[in-house]
């Protein structure tokens, strides 16, 4: 491993659970990268959902994952460990990267299992890079490798303005489904049209399971993307078509929810429910080889774009996670060390 970077790091941490006001800078060891590890040097890091969560203290950190928050960076190699070959140049010194992590991102360094790190996609922005390892894993290995979206299918996304929302319109347009989508103001609706959506659904004032059904002649959606949980679950089948999966990602709108199994039986539907955080480093890695070959052609292709929305430094991680709860955003929001 070479030695050319600092001993010590800024980070933000969170110190106890609650609002924004929890955000701290601090002082850090840099990371030392462990067997089949490269230490990230960090151009930025995107903001999730998920590190909100994990700020109001109901959503802890992996086992063994890093005390930082941040599950996604765009950056250059600055080292690696053992057993790390680097046999196309991949994980060179300065090599631009994108990374998927169990944490860590909020940093000038983090360290991650190489199999997680992926060159940057030609043509794409170092900073903006930032905002696309989470959302680009979270949809296709949600959309394709779970659900088995097919070219020519209906996708419903709820939340099409989100992160992953607007990522998601993008790559299942480019990957050739139709996608109608949920928002709670014209605005945010308007801005998942410009991305490509083709139904656009003001969740406050329609039935989006209505909405489905008339939009498609009465076929309803082949695939949802659900990030409400509990409160959406009933319309949710209820929008399903014959043969249709329900892909749920988030619990917005609670966790117990009561299940019609003979509206879902008479469709023959499916309901599947994951995370992408807690999976092991080997089924991460698959996802982000997956992300490579499949997505990172969209964005060199320009089908796929960064949607950041600001950009602050890592000093002001706090007014960050301030403006994430204002929901004013639209896209990605990421911090700058
Ligand atoms: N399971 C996983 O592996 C995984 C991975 C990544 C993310 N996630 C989850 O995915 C969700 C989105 O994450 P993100 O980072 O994209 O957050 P985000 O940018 O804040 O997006 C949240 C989205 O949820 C929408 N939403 C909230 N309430 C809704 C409702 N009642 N009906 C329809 N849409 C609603 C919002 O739409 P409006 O702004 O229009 O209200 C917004 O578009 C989070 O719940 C996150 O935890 C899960």
């Amino acid at each position: 491993m070479t030695e050319t970077h600092p001993h010590t790091m800024t980070a933000a941490v969170f110190e106890g659970a609650g609002g924004p006001d929890v955000v701290r800078s601090v002082r850090r060891p840099v990371p030392v990268p462990g067997p089949g590890e490269v230490l990230v040097r960090v151009a930025a890091a995107g903001l999730n959902r998920a590190d909100v969560q994990q700020r109001k203290g109901v959503y802890p950190p992996p086992a063994g994952a890093s005390d930082i928050p941040g599950l996604e960076v765009s950056g250059t190699i600055a080292a690696r460990g053992e057993r790390v070959e680097s046999a196309a140049g991949e994980y060179d010194d300065g090599a631009p990267v994108c990374a998927l992590l169990a944490g860590g991102g909020y940093a000038e360094y983090v360290a991650v299992p190489a199999g997680q790190v992926v060159p940057l996609p030609s043509g794409v922005d170092p900073v903006d890079a930032a905002g696309l390892p989470e959302v680009a894993a979270t949809v296709w290995s949600n959309l394709v490798l779970e659900a088995g979206v097919r070219p020519g299918e209906w996708v419903l996304i709820h939340g099409g303005s989100g992160g992953i929302g607007a990522a998601g319109i993008q790559i299942m347009k480019a990957y050739g489904a139709h996608v109608a989508v949920t928002g709670s103001t014209r605005e945010k609706l308007d801005y998942a049209a410009g991305l490509g959506a083709d139904v656009l659904i003001d969740y406050r004032t329609e039935d989006f399971a209505e909405r489905m059904r008339a939009a498609t002649g009465g076929h309803g959606a082949d695939v949802i993307l659900d990030v409400v949980g509990a409160k959406y679950l009933g319309a949710n089948v209820s929008a399903l078509a014959t043969g249709g999966r329900l892909v749920v990602i988030g619990l917005a709108g609670g966790v117990r929810g009561e299940l019609d199994l003979a509206a879902l039986m008479g469709r023959r539907g499916r309901i599947i429910a994951t995370t992408l955080r807690a999976r092991p480093a080997a089924e991460k890695a698959a996802i982000m080889g997956e992300v490579r070959r499949h997505v990172w052609p969209m964005v060199s292709a320009g089908r796929l774009r960064p949607t950041t929305d600001r950009v602050f430094a890592l000093a002001d991680a706090a007014a960050a996670h301030a403006y994430f709860d204002s929901g004013e955003h639209r896209g990605k929001i990421l911090l700058r060390p």
